[in-house]
């Protein structure tokens, strides 16, 4: 088998076009899938630990607590495939209560990052040895075709949040893609964060530490990396902010002075005045009757949601 790392998934040119058209584009923008390569995927792990992240810890507890619900109501023989699974640290809650109930299962995660891919695998080859992991490179916005040849009942996992960083009619575009690949009796487990107090959505993207303005900046250092550009990270400073009409965490680099960063691949000056802003990544979060109208919209029947004693985050099941 290929090991994901053979695979080079988004290339050089694919990223020198989206840095383009983003940071062209008035109010300037970058597309939060360039976060994660090797480097941006190890920061998202400490970002997990981070006592101010909150929803790592708070969805690990629900499907610690509900793991057993939540695969008697998905159904029997399953498969299991995850959108964006990075290290898939998560997973093995649900994978090890799975393999208490049949003994084959199957699991294809799903990334952008090879780095992520590869860690999951090993870790899950030590730890699950009658797993049979099938990692997938891909970019799963556009759908992935190869969900329509896995035979058999596929629960999909589509955890931690990831929904968050999607437009709501972007987020029901991409669930209908899914939905596509899917038959009938498949269901879906999304885990979405709820709206709440500023005061602890706030810190959860801006941390004491500065680990998630690493985070962010590693974005633009992966660009002098991969690129060849010549951004000062240092002229750039982290914002995250809370957007209640919208319902939605902001999260932005914003120019210290005036400057200009070249970009080799396409021969380019990128110029950014003192203040203004990249807008890297959006975080959605969710009421229940928009939770409900996502999956609706989308093709899937709400079936069961599971919850935090505050609320904080719900792990919702759903049919197609
Ligand atoms: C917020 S992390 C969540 C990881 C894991 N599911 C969890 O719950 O901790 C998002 C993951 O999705 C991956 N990702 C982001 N955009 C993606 C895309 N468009 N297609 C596939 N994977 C993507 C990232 O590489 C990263 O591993």
């Amino acid at each position: 088998m290929a090991t994901s790392k053979q695979l080079q998934f988004l290339s050089n040119d694919a990223i020198a076009l989206d840095v383009r058209d983003g940071l062209t584009a008035t109010p300037k923008r970058l597309p939060a899938k360039l976060f994660y390569d090797e480097i941006g995927s190890q920061i998202f792990e400490q970002i997990t630990q981070l006592p101010e992240y909150y929803l790592t810890r708070t969805e690990r507890s629900i499907l610690e607590s509900f793991a057993g619900e939540i695969l008697q109501q998905a159904g029997p023989s399953l498969t299991l495939v995850e959108l964006g699974a990075g290290t898939a640290t998560k997973t093995c809650i649900l994978i090890e209560e799975l393999l208490q109930r049949q003994n084959r299962t199957l699991f294809y995660p799903i990334d952008v990052s090879p780095s992520a891919l590869d860690e999951a695998v090993r870790q899950l080859g030590q730890q699950f040895p009658a797993l049979r992991v099938n990692p997938i490179v891909a970019d799963y916005t556009g759908g992935v075709p190869a969900l329509g040849r896995i035979g058999g009942r596929k629960l999909v996992l589509y955890i931690g949040s990831s929904i968050g960083n999607f437009e709501p009619d972007e987020a029901v575009r991409i669930l209908r893609r899914i939905r596509r690949t899917l038959r009938s009796g498949d269901a879906l487990l999304l885990g979405a964060d709820f709206a709440k107090s500023s005061k602890i959505l706030v810190p959860a993207y801006d941390d004491a530490q500065g680990v998630t303005a690493s985070f962010n900046k590693n974005i633009l250092a992966r660009l002098n990396r991969e690129l060849d550009a010549d951004f000062n990270l240092d002229a750039f400073r982290h914002i995250a902010l809370w957007n209640r009409r919208v319902s939605r965490m902001e999260i932005y680099l914003e120019s210290l002075t005036d400057q200009t960063a070249f970009l080799p691949p396409l021969d380019l000056d990128l110029t950014f005045q003192a203040g203004e802003r990249i807008h890297t990544e959006n975080s959605y979060k969710y009421t229940d009757a928009m939770i409900e109208s996502i999956l609706h919209e989308s093709g899937f029947t709400l079936e069961q949601s599971w919850c935090d004693r505050k609320k904080w985050f719900g792990v919702h099941l759903a049919r197609v």
